[in-house]
Parts: C-alpha cells; structure tokens; sequence
C-alpha cells in the first residue's frame, strides 16, 4: 500500500519506518527541515533503538523517503497524521494546532477514496470534527483515528507487534468498512500474527488512549503516594490482580505523553461537565509532582539544610531510560531545582545531555560518571539506566567526597551499598 506519515516525530518516524519495514510504500513528511535531512540520509534524528537499524533497511528496500512537501501525500492513498499535541501553554488542555493544521494542509492533495487515519493523542470529539471537514472538503475521503500506544524505548516493538489495535470507525457503515478495510491492509502482517482487533467509534478510540495513561499514571502515583510511608511495589505486585508492572516508586513519571495527557483529559471532562469523575486525576498529578520536591528536600535534609556551594551528581536526565527524551522529565527538574538552590550541579545521562542543555544551558554537564561524581558530596540517581543500575559502589566510593547516595528510582541494592560504606536513601526506603 502507498502511505504518507505526517509529522516524523517521535511517533511518525518510527512508523513510518516501521510500515515500510512491513512491505508497504511510504513516504514521511515534516515542516521541519533539519528532520527530514537527517531521516533522509538514514540517520534517526533521536534516540530509538531499532530505529537506526530500520530507517537502514526500509530506506535501501526504496520504499521509505521523507519530504517536507506536502505534495508527495497526493501519492498515497491512506495518510497517517503523528504530529504533536502538547499541553496548551498557560492550560491544561491539549494544543490542536499541530494536528489541524495538518489535516488543513493535506486537503488539497487529498482523492476520493482516501482515508486520512489520525494517530495523535487527541481530545475526545477531535476524530468528529476534523471528520467533517475532510468530507466537506473532499467527498469521497473520509476519516479513522487510530491511537498509538507505543512507549518510548520500545517503540519499534510496539510498532511492528503491538498488543493491541484500535480502530476508530465513521458511523455509517459503508464509511466504516471501507475504512476497516483499509487499516486491515495496512496491519495485515500484525493481524495476521493474531494481534487482538478493537473495532469502535470514534470517540471510544480517542478516549482509549487517555484512559490507558490515565491508569499508568494513576498506579505510579498510587505507589508513589504509599511509598512516602514505606515502598511495598514488591509486597502488592505479587497479587495478579494488580501486578507489579508500573509499580515502581521513584522520582514519579514524565515525558511527552502522561503528564499532558492526564491534564488534557481532566481539562476535556471539565468543558463536557463531566469534570468531577476525573477530579482524582489532579491529585494524581499533585501526587506526582510531590515526587520531584520529595527528592530535593531529601537532598537539602542530607547535606544538612542547605545545598548552597555543595556538588551534587546528577545520574539521568532523560525522562526514562533508553531515551534521549527530556520532556517533563523529573531527573532534569529536580537537577534544576538543585541549581537554582544554589547546588554546585555536576548532571550526566548516556543520551539526553543534548536535549538537556538545550533546555537548560545552566547546568553543568559531563560526558560519564566517573567526572560527574568526581567530589560529590551526594550523588542523586534520577533515571535507571541499566549502566546506572550496575555501578560498583566500592569503585565509586574512592571518587566522591562523601558517600551519600540517594536512588531516585529504587533500583540500587542498599545492602551492597551500605556494605561499601554508603549512606544509602530510597524513595519510602530505608
Ligand atoms: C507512555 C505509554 O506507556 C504509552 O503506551 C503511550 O503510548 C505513550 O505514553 P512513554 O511516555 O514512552 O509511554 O513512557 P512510559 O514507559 O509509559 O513511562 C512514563 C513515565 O512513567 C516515565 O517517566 C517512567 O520513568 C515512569 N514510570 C514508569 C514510573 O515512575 N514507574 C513505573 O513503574 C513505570
């Protein structure tokens, strides 16, 4: 099939590389030039593992380009909208522009027949609207929304063998098969594999999605939450019931997709009047951010109430391991706290260094662990990297000035620190 992915994100480019990988003819488009080159040229513009390697094999099968023109889209017959919906500034609701401005742009080389399919985490009501605009402006096209469930990390995973696909179909029910059909074509490789189908409307698509990270968000901070008492993921995770997946405390989630979500799900409930069932959301939020405070003042607590002048290492900057992705990240924040206290912040992170110091050109960063704990009177871990994870606090205790250890993510083993001399803090651990 001849597909367009718009918006080459995080989320497009991956599936963009991902649906050629599978045999279909895609072409991946952006506004963003620096992007497109870097794609163009085979080089993943972040960091996804198994990205890299798919960008390399879908590109020299010739079935992947990228393009910032819009008029390669007139090519294809199914277009995939990826692009971005951010928290509003000064809101707590979702920013459409991206994804308006989108489906405004590829009206004109829309056919009859095509179906434009939105991938985007997007406000219930959104599929409904932009629907009727892409009928009203091309008869014969139509519409589905699609949402993406991939997480950062394993996102070339999530997108070849997902656990689940979610179809949003038009009402009428020659729209809906032809729109069914279409994405059958499309996912026929997962399909086949006998990934589970969930055919529905639109507005059941849409809140799919947001429900799902409500959940996640909503069982971090409820772990979080205990955790300010005591951490007992191990202890309730064994009930099947629950499970111990996304039970880890810790510093509390970030990134591109909870935090916004769970605000522009509770900001979309508030305009239905429907506010008060998600009311929890916000003290899940409060829960989280809770978190990032929690770890300075337990930082500010061990240095003996002032942080001023004093180094503190930094280990994570990325909002979860195996990304360079440092939106909302609780690492990057608690590191700015600290600084803006007056901390003396050294910060190090395998991949998001870059990102980091675009963001936040204050900080000081180093290359590896070794320079960025070099003196450090604590050394703060904020996000596990498996390398983090394995560090030898025997090696680690000759280069510091004090050995004071506070593990942001409860990944540490505080016996083997202890036992290398460390005073050793957890999140609700002792
Ligand atoms: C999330 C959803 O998982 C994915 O399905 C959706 O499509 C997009 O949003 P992602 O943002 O990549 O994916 O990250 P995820 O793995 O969900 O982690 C989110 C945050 O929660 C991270 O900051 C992570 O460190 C934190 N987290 C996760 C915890 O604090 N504890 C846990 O037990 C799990």
């Amino acid at each position: 099939m001849k597909l367009s992915v718009i918006g080459c994100g995080y989320l497009g480019a991956v599936h963009a590389a991902a649906m050629a990988e599978l045999g279909h003819e895609v072409v991946g488009i952006d506004v963003d030039e620096r992007k497109i080159e870097s794609l163009s040229a085979g080089r993943a513009p972040f960091f996804e593992p198994g990205l890299p390697e798919i960008l390399a094999s879908a590109s020299a099968s010739g079935r992947l380009s990228f393009t910032t023109s819009m008029a390669a889209a007139a090519e294809a017959t199914v277009h995939f909208v990826a692009v971005g919906t951010p928290q509003k500034a000064g809101s707590q609701s979702a920013d459409l522009t991206y994804v308006d401005a989108a489906v405004e742009a590829l009206l004109p080389v829309l056919k009859p027949g095509d179906l434009v399919v939105g991938k985007s985490t997007v406000p219930v009501g959104t599929a409904e609207r932009l629907a009727a605009r892409v009928r009203e402006a091309v008869p014969g096209a139509d519409l589905a929304w699609n949402p993406e469930f991939l997480r950062e990390g394993f996102a070339v995973k999530d997108t070849i063998s997902p656990d689940r696909l979610v179809y949003g179909l038009p009402r009428d029910e020659k729209g809906a098969a032809a729109a069914k059909a279409a994405l059958d074509e499309v996912y026929a490789t997962a399909l086949a594999a006998g990934t589970p189908l969930v055919a529905t409307d639109y507005a059941t698509a849409e809140l799919v999605k947001v429900s799902a990270n409500a959940f996640l968000a909503t069982k971090i901070s409820f772990i979080n939450a205990v955790s300010e008492i005591t951490d007992l993921a191990d202890a309730i995770g064994h009930d099947t019931r629950i499970g111990r997946r996304f039970l880890n405390a810790g510093v509390g989630f970030g990134g591109g997709c909870l935090p916004k979500d769970i605000r522009a799900f509770g900001a979309r409930a508030e305009e239905l009047g429907l506010g008060e069932s998600l009311a929890f959301l916000r003290e899940v939020d409060a829960v989280n951010l809770r978190r990032r405070q929690r770890v300075v003042d337990l930082i500010v607590g061990l240095l003996g109430g002032s942080v001023h002048r004093r180094r503190v290492a930094v280990l994570g900057l990325a909002f979860k391991p195996d990304s360079d992705d440092v939106r909302d990240s609780p690492a990057l924040d608690v590191a700015v706290q600290l600084h803006g206290l007056g901390a003396d912040v050294v910060a190090t992170d395998p991949e998001a260094i870059e990102n980091a110091r675009g963001r936040h050109p204050q900080l000081h960063y180093v290359d590896d662990v070794a320079t960025a704990v070099e003196g450090a009177e604590v050394v703060v871990l904020l996000t596990e990297w498996s390398e983090y994870r394995d560090l030898d606090p025997v090696q680690l205790a000759e280069r510091v000035g004090s050995r004071i250890v506070v593990d942001g993510r409860n990944v540490l083993d505080s016996a083997t620190w202890r036992a290398a001399g460390w005073v050793y803090r957890g999140m609700g651990r002792r």
